[in-house]
């Protein structure tokens, strides 16, 4: 091929592969198979590899070049980049408006709502449409040259789209550069994989990344910008307002957040706050607030700047999902099964909405790598439905008297001796039936809402009547008299009454609550849901060998194991008898009874998070009676997950594993026609 040719090829693909690009990252549409988009890049490459005059600093191929930096040189912000005044309530936002609309003069105002990213701020500047710098926030005055790990990100054009309107001639564009939920998640794992830090939150992961010396390794993390601002401009416009700046961005090339929206006044930005709230646990990334600003410009310059920050902008915070607090204690908890589970003791500190007291230090190994001692102050954690951790000891504030903890070899329950799986990281009881730490996690299990559902029955009062050895097991529930019930502190006629009124009406159950109210390890609701299915009574059931089990639909090796073990065992053969003595009955299972549409027949779902009209549990029965399954844990047989709001991890996760996920509303379309519109 001759180089005339080559040469209108490389500028073809070049074309091409910056429309997949702005497809991809700006409109968020996939228009193009990955294989695709790789088979025009290898083209590229290669043409440039054969003729490497053709190379420019804007090619695609051209993301990642040169050696490590040693260092960042200094980059002076023409235009300073400021900081944002802060709201924490309502009034506050109410206030803010106030002063707009005396100082303006006018009543109408319109502002434009933005998602206030948790990130760290970038500024890029583009001469005749090509990136030639790429500099970080700093002190507001003086940022980082960052060029090297900006361009690097897919999300950084290199050169600019020129479309219905043209961009400046020279100008800065402003923006967040961010990590999702699940590229921080993901980064992590690969961390903990190597052996290396982990990071404590997403926003230190971008600041991290984009700031590593070598932009090769830049170039491996996930970071993604939204921009949302301008700076030095030269040579051309940009738009008279918030909104048409945004939609000219979006037009060049240079990604929006979609979230996005352009309200009337006060009441409207309050809304749009209240909306992202409820919002924020299931988007995709973490935001800290809500930021107002006024859309038209010249509104903007009137209002002018206090010190470092515009009076036409706001920042309303949400409550901060982390907090500083100090460790009273290190405790080792026993669960159902015997595993030990390490929990911090914390002084109570207000974070993620919610007081937490207690923290979950997960198993031996994340002590050893916390370093976490009694009496450190710890940085805690508590995003979405996430259970609280201590993801940071603060070092400077470790006191002398600071204490380490030795993790226990005996069960602090029964003394038995612990087990170490999995390289001697997970701890487990090896008491079994002799734990009276094992036996009421065990009869809580029995007696809770999903299983037996036993009104009153509260874990401190199983707690009580095991410490008053009143009861040993479940099936003793069944014989407690009134006597030995108002003989116990804090115990009155009626609430006796109640009581045991509650316990009788337990025994009118179905065949799978019983099965999981067993706390048969490994099976939970969906699994219990299954054998009923499947075996229809429970005589058959417990005759059912391992072989036998493990051909059922949905059950493995593993759980089939477990369920055999568990029958096989006299002591639970008894107690079960004693149950079945004590009068529970359920109605008899027929196979499958599908009177109700079986909508979701074959699909499985995950709920997370608060849903804005149904319970959790109305939501499962409405699954379930439609044929679909819920688990707890999201795989990728995960049909769907469910998210309401304050989902977490179980959202991140679903994101990773690229697993759709819908709302209620979703859900009751599926529900009603099997399919979503
Ligand atoms: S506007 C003059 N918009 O918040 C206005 N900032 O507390 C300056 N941030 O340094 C910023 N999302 O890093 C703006 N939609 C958004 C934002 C945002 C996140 C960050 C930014 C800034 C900090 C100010």
């Amino acid at each position: 091929m001759s180089k005339e040719t080559d040469a209108t090829r490389v500028v073809k693909l070049r074309e091409q592969i910056n429309a997949h690009n702005y497809r991809y990252y700006v409109l968020n549409d996939h228009t193009v198979p990955d294989a695709e988009y790789d088979r025009l890049m290898r083209e590229l490459q290669e043409l440039e590899t054969q003729n490497p005059s053709l190379i420019t600093a804007q090619s695609p191929t051209q993301r990642v070049a040169g050696a490590p930096q040693k260092g960042f040189s200094e980059v002076h912000h023409e235009v300073p980049m400021l900081s944002l005044n802060n709201a924490f309530d309502d009034q506050e936002a109410l206030d803010f408006d106030r002063r707009v609309r005396e100082k303006l003069d006018i009543e109408n105002i319109e502002y434009v709502v933005e998602p206030k990213l948790d990130g760290l701020a970038i500024s890029l500047l583009y001469v005749d449409g090509s990136l030639q710098r790429a500099a970080t926030r700093g002190d507001g005055m003086t940022g980082e040259d960052v060029t090297h790990n900006a361009r690097t990100m897919k999300s950084v054009p290199l050169i600019l789209n020129q479309r219905e309107s043209m961009y400046p001639q020279t100008f800065e564009v402003r923006g967040e550069v961010f990590m999702s939920r699940a590229g921080f998640a993901k980064l992590n794992q690969d961390q903990q994989n190597k052996n290396e830090k982990r990071y404590v939150n997403p926003r230190n992961a971008a600041s991290g990344s984009l700031r590593q010396l070598d932009p090769a390794i830049t170039a491996t993390r996930p970071l993604e910008a939204y921009f949302y601002s301008v700076g030095f401009i030269k040579g051309g416009d940009i738009g008279k307002s918030q909104s048409e700046m945004l939609s000219n961005l979006k037009c060049w090339g240079l990604r929006t957040n979609p979230e996005i929206k352009k309200v009337k006044g006060i009441q409207g930005c309050l809304k749009r706050y209240k909306e992202l709230a409820a919002k924020r646990d299931t988007l995709p990334y973490e935001i800290d607030g809500i930021v107002y600003k006024l859309d038209r410009f010249d509104f903007q310059q009137d209002m002018g700047f206090v010190s470092r920050a515009p009076r036409w902008a706001l920042a309303h915070k949400f409550p901060a999902q982390e907090a500083l607090t100090k460790v009273n204690a290190i405790e080792v908890q026993v669960g159902r099964t015997g595993a030990i589970t390490p929990v911090a003791k914390l002084k109570p500190v207000f974070v993620g909405g919610v007081t937490v007291s207690n923290a979950t230090l997960h198993n031996r190994d994340e002590i050893e790598r916390l370093g976490i001692r009694v009496g450190d102050t710890v940085i805690v954690r508590r995003a979405g439905d996430v259970i609280p951790e201590v993801v940071k000891v603060v070092m400077e504030k470790r006191p002398q008297t600071a204490k380490e903890f030795v993790f226990p070899i005996k069960c602090p329950a029964c003394d038995s001796d612990l087990s170490f799986e999995g390289e001697g990281v997970i701890a487990r009881c090896t008491g079994g039936l002799f734990c009276e730490a094992q036996i009421k996690e065990g009869i809580k299990h029995f007696a809770s809402r999903r299983a037996m559902d036993i009104e009153g029955l509260g874990d401190k009062l199983v707690e009580q009547l095991v410490d008053e050895k009143l009861i040993k097991d479940a099936s003793d529930l069944y014989w407690l008299t009134m006597e030995q019930l108002t003989a116990l502190q804090r115990m009155a006629e009626k609430s006796a009454t109640n009581l045991i009124a509650a316990i009788q009406k337990s025994k009118d159950t179905t065949m799978a609550r019983f099965v999981f109210s067993l706390g048969i390890p490994q099976v939970g609701e969906t699994t219990a849901q299954t054998l009923q299915q499947e075996f229809l009574d429970l005589q058959t059931l417990m005759q059912a060998d391992e072989k036998r089990l493990a051909e059922v639909a949905d059950i493995g090796p593993v759980v089939a194991k477990s369920i055999a073990d568990f029958f096989n065992e006299t002591h639970n053969k008894k107690i079960i008898q004693r149950l079945q003595d004590a009068g529970m009955t359920w109605p008899v299972a027929e196979k499958s009874n599908a009177t109700l549409p079986q909508n979701l027949d074959g699909l499985t779902f995950v709920l997370t998070g608060t849903l804005p009209i149904m319970s959790r549990d109305e939501a499962k029965d409405k699954i379930t009676s439609a044929g679909g399954k819920v688990t707890t844990s999201v795989s990728k047989k995960t049909s769907y997950v469910v998210a309401g709001a304050e989902a977490g991890s179980k959202l991140t996760k679903a994101e990773t594993l690229e697993i759709k996920v819908i709302d209620e509303q979703g859900l009751l379309e599926l529900l009603s026609t099997g399919g979503i519109e």
